[in-house]
């Protein structure tokens, strides 16, 4: 992707900041966050570049949107509340940031005859899928979670708008991605306990919950390097998978060797209601289409875990 006008909604977030990093090498790109769980200090880097442009302001504002998208020629859209777990005590916040906001995206697009956009969807659409490593054509699709349902939802309308007015769109299913940045997830909860109690680390579940783990410099490059591939509909995940436990140990011997691992249990073993408690994506369709990653499930983790310790 070189010498394109891009918009990035969540670009202050984890995923967005070191997207915006490798876009703004060879594209203008305007980036657009409500920092609601975004922060500047992401961007910070990037602020003095000519190639990049932010804009406070939320997705969900179509009209202050459209007026932001004018000239824009692809749109990344990573704006979500992308915390699984919100979901279970609030039930409209995944249908108003991630459902109807991507719904205010596609018409702020289709206004301004935007022509392309890439999507950030995620594994928890499959909900507790019986196909491991599941493929993008595993169906029926029965997500367990708000979050997972809203993503979904999301997804559809996207098909429905790319049929309807000519978009070309690629949407990608990601794993549990981790690295530079990260603000949110297991192994930021995990230190963050730690920090409050050096002697014994409490964790969801019964520990063998067990997930794909990318980095984020793979989950970026992959976005970048496939989409408009094939149908455009992509896992980007690992082939391997790191249980909970391996998490709770690393974490542990890292900042507070010693400490107790207390596995406190939950809904069938998982952590919460709403985690898929086994999750691994077949990426063979990502792998024949030229992308590869560099960093595979443990590795990604262990990065994770020195570089949450680094940013705190
Ligand atoms: N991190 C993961 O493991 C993971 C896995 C699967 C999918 N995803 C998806 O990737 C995307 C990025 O996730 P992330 O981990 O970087 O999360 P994040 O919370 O760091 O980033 C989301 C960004 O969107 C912004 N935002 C939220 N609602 C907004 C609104 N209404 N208007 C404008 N900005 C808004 C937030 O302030 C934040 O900066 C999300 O769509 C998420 O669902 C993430």
């Amino acid at each position: 992707m070189k010498g394109k006008r891009i918009l990035v909604t969540g670009a202050a977030g984890f995923i967005g900041s070191n997207l915006v990093e490798a876009l703004i090498k060879d594209n203008h790109v305007t980036g657009i966050d409500n920092l609601s769980s975004g922060r500047m200090e992401n961007l910070n880097d990037f602020l003095d570049s000519k190639n990049f442009t932010f804009k406070k302001m939320d997705v969900n504002d179509t009209k202050s949107l459209r007026e932001a998208m004018k000239g824009a020629e692809v749109v990344f859209h990573l704006s979500a509340n992308a915390d699984v777990r919100r979901g279970f005590g609030d039930s409209t916040v995944d249908f108003r940031e991630n459902a109807q906001a991507t719904l205010s995206v596609l018409e702020a697009m289709r206004s301004q005859d935007v022509s392309e956009l890439i999507f950030s969807s995620t594994s928890a659409i499959y909900g507790n899928a019986e196909v491991i490593p599941t493929p993008e054509i595993y169906g029926p699709l029965k997500p367990i979670s708000h979050y997972g349902a809203s993503k979904l939802a999301a997804e559809a309308f996207i098909f429905s708008f790319s049929n309807n007015y000519g978009f070309k769109s690629s949407i990608f299913r990601f794993a549990n991605v981790v690295g530079r940045r990260g603000t949110h997830g297991v192994i930021h909860d995990f230190i963050a306990k730690l920090s409050a109690n050096s002697k014994v680390l409490d964790v969801l579940g019964d520990g063998t919950q067990r997930k794909s783990y990318i980095y984020v410099d793979d989950c970026v490059r992959g976005m970048i390097e496939l989409h408009g591939k094939e149908d455009g509909l992509f896992n980007l995940g690992t082939r391997g998978t790191t249980s909970v436990a391996k998490i709770a140990e690393m974490t542990v011997s890292r900042y507070s060797p010693g400490a107790k691992i207390n596995y406190v249990g939950g809904p069938g073993g998982a952590g919460w209601v709403g985690d898929v408690k086994y999750a691994g994506l077949d990426v063979t369709k990502a792998l024949r289409n030229g992308w590869k990653y560099d960093i595979e499930s443990d590795e990604a983790v262990r990065r994770a875990i020195e570089e949450a310790g680094v940013q705190r």
